[in-house]
């Protein structure tokens, strides 16, 4: 145990946004002891009314700085579309908590996700972002086989999505940065294509595929969106992820929602796994209370390491946009998705499934 060891009986959780992610926040909580849920909180009414009866003990309200302000939590958890990031992470700030936790990505915009990196810094504020899929069979065996050394000495990881980039692009840099000991990045290279998604919420390009280059010299390569490649493993769409590592010896991969195959000097090898929300939440908040309690055992899931994935996306961005390598840590912030919306060309991404024309339809 750190010196900063302090055990209190249950943290008190708000909870903002009461989408799907938040119910699954506030049922997580509500569900482990170490936690009391007093309060949630969406903008929305009828989701709030619709979620309110889930959660009986919980303080409902709309409101989500009056609600922090007369709850005083522990912890600031809020799970709202990507275009709602720094204000409530100031709010969490402001109302005292001593963890905020927020989902991906962390920001749509280096400058904005900057901004939130200062205020956390600045407050000393624990702060976790949700890239919970890691506690997954799948993806915690497939991190056991690389870290072991069975593949030998790790030179590539990879990672391809169909579904497009603020969706997933933030989990397989945050998967494949774990695979590779979070080792910071020097520099990374990308293109993008098709605009229809660049005016979604989730803002993105409806293709992306780019390089990175690691310190250690581990190259990553992805590809998200439109044109990724099929993960013919995979029937589920949004699950349709292939994301691991190759060494000198052989390779590991997840399927996001379908398994793991390894080929490692003794042999090939398979399992199962697939994305459960209610297999990964548990363990992702009783890791919140774990960094509560002591200094010492930061969450996996930590805000520093979804930072440095968040700057890999930023610089994807930021290359197809100013052309050539863009060099990490980001010297300074920019807003990448006006950048795109310029440069991006009016041509169409092509498609690499034809199942993927219900979701690129611009
Ligand atoms: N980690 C994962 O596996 C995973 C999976 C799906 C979605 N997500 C992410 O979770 C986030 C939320 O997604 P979702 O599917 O739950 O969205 P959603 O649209 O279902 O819910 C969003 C909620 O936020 C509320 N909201 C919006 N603006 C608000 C504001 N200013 N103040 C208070 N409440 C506000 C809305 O009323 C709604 O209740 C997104 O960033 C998304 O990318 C993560």
């Amino acid at each position: 145990m750190g010196q900063g060891r302090e055990v209190t009986a249950s943290y008190k959780v708000v909870v903002v946004g009461m989408g799907k992610r938040g119910v699954h926040h506030a049922k997580a909580f509500a569900g482990n002891p170490r936690f009391e849920l007093a309060g949630i909180s969406s903008r929305n009414r009828q989701r709030l009314d619709a979620a309110a009866p889930k959660f009986p003990g919980a303080k409902a309200g709309t409101d989500a700085r009056a609600l922090a302000e007369e709850v005083r939590p522990d912890v600031f958890c809020f799970c709202t579309p990507p275009d709602v990031r720094l204000p409530l992470v100031n709010v969490g700030i402001e109302s005292g908590a001593r963890l905020i936790a927020f989902e991906k990505p962390v920001a749509l915009t280096s400058t904005e996700g900057m901004a939130i990196g200062r205020a956390i810094e600045a407050a000393g504020v624990k702060a976790v972002v949700s890239h919970q899929h890691r506690y997954g069979e799948h993806y915690r065996k497939v991190h056991e086989i690389v870290s072991s050394g069975a593949i030998g000495r790790v030179h590539s990881v990879y990672g391809t999505a169909t579904g497009w980039a603020a969706h997933m692009l933030s989990h397989l840099v945050d998967y494949t940065s774990w695979f590779n000991g979070y080792e910071p990045a020097e520099w990374v290279m990308g293109q993008a294509a098709g605009r229809g998604k660049l005016t979604d919420v989730h803002a993105s390009p409806d293709y992306v595929a780019g390089v990175v280059h690691f310190r250690n010299g581990v190259r990553g390569i992805y590809e998200c969106g439109a044109g990724a490649p099929d993960v013919p493993e995979v029937q589920a769409w949004w699950r349709k992820c292939r994301i691991g590592a190759q060494g000198t010896d052989g390779y590991a991969e997840v399927h996001t929602g379908a398994g793991w195959r390894a080929v490692t000097r003794d042999g090939v090898h398979s399992g199962p796994g697939g994305m459960d929300y209610d297999h990964d939440m548990p363990p992702y908040v009783q890791h919140m209370a774990d960094w509560l309690d002591d200094d010492e055992r930061p969450h996996p899931a930590s805000f520093a390491r979804a930072y440095q994935g968040f700057e890999i996306v930023s610089a994807l961005y930021r290359s197809a946009v100013e052309g050539g390598q863009i060099a990490l840590p980001l010297a300074g912030g920019s807003d990448e998705i006006e950048g795109l919306k310029r440069k991006v060309p009016e041509r169409k991404a092509f498609l690499t499934l034809a199942e993927s024309t219900n979701e690129y339809k611009d």
